[in-house]
């Protein structure tokens, strides 16, 4: 008996196995020693060039060449091409190896579930449902759809990527724009979030310095910002352990996105993770903090500004 099911569980291991070696990897970069892989990353500011090479005891950058962006509004059609960020005209726009990464990770409808519980668990449910929110660096959107969800209906998003903004379908306003510049008028928004966002930030602590700044502008008096950002825990670095193992990669498409998103953002990644006295002096700097805590692999942050 006991037999039969080690035989069954081995099959269904070799099944899936053989499955997902049909999966074409996204990137060719293991040399067989975990530390010695080469890996080339896209940039953030001009979306697609490609300024350097990583690994990960010789981390090698360049910087972005290109102007930063005006920022471009669009209300977004899944199918319509998009204006691309740094460019003039319209153009149909090349994927991103890490926004390929991040597509796959979850599905939307997981993704809006995380966030629904999220919310709920700083308070959202407490805001005033007429209240003027905006998710910067917002992705494809699914933060909105999650407040959209919790009742709420005068929303913004925000993010640099038009490839991730083309991609929400709710009825929220998306402005592609850099969140080191906002566009909008001092004191005329009652929330901002951010989710997994300002660790994505090119150079630590100007650009967090520069964002801070910003959301302080662009909050009324009695609004207030949340944060939720990846934090150094011993679950987030057991997270990164198993996921950069090569059998756990085959078998679960989720760890090897994150892999290949982690591989993709090292550089920022690893600037966040490594400062994090700096992160949460400059956040007192900016907000008051409301509530503040360390949770599986995240850190939760909201506060009200100074
Ligand atoms: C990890 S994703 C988070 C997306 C979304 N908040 C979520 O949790 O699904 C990070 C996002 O930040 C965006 N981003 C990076 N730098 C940015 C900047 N300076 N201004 C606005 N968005 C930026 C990227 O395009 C990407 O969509």
């Amino acid at each position: 008996m006991v037999f039969e099911s080690a035989l069954s569980a081995l099959r269904t291991i070799l099944r899936r196995v053989g499955n997902s070696s049909l999966i074409p990897r996204r990137l060719k970069r293991y040399t067989g020693r975990g530390h010695l892989h080469f890996i080339t990353f896209s940039c953030y500011q001009c979306h697609g060039a490609l300024h350097g090479t990583a690994s990960y005891g010789n981390l090698r950058w360049a910087a972005c060449p290109r102007k930063m962006p005006e920022s471009q509004t669009q209300n977004q059609q899944a199918s319509a091409p998009v204006v691309g960020v740094g460019t003039t005209g319209t153009q149909t726009l090349a994927p991103d190896p890490w926004e390929a990464a991040y597509l796959r990770f979850e599905t939307p409808e997981e993704e809006i579930r995380k966030f629904i519980g999220r919310l709920k668990r700083l308070g959202a449910e407490q805001w005033p449902r007429d209240a003027e929110i905006v998710e910067l660096f917002c992705g494809r959107g699914n933060g909105l759809i999650a407040l959209q969800r919790l009742g709420f209906a005068r929303l913004e998003g925000v993010d640099l990527s038009p490839r991730l903004i083309a991609q929400f379908k709710g009825s929220a306003k998306c402005t592609v724009a850099d969140c080191r510049k906002l566009p909008f008028a001092d004191r005329s928004k009652d929330v901002l979030i951010v989710q997994g966002g300002l660790h994505h930030l090119p150079t630590l602590p100007d650009d967090l310095e520069q964002s801070f700044a910003e959301m302080q502008r662009v909050l009324r008096k009695d609004g207030r910002v949340m944060f939720v950002e990846p934090w150094r825990t011993p679950f987030l670095t057991l997270a990164h352990f198993i996921s950069e193992i090569s059998l756990v990669r085959r078998l679960s498409n989720k760890m090897d996105a994150l892999a290949t998103m982690t591989a993709h953002e090292i550089r920022t990644y690893t600037q966040w993770l490594t400062n994090p006295d700096m992160i949460r002096a400059l956040a007192r700097k900016y907000f008051v903090p409301v509530h503040e805590s360390f949770a599986w692999g995240k850190w939760n942050f909201v506060g009200t500004p100074r």
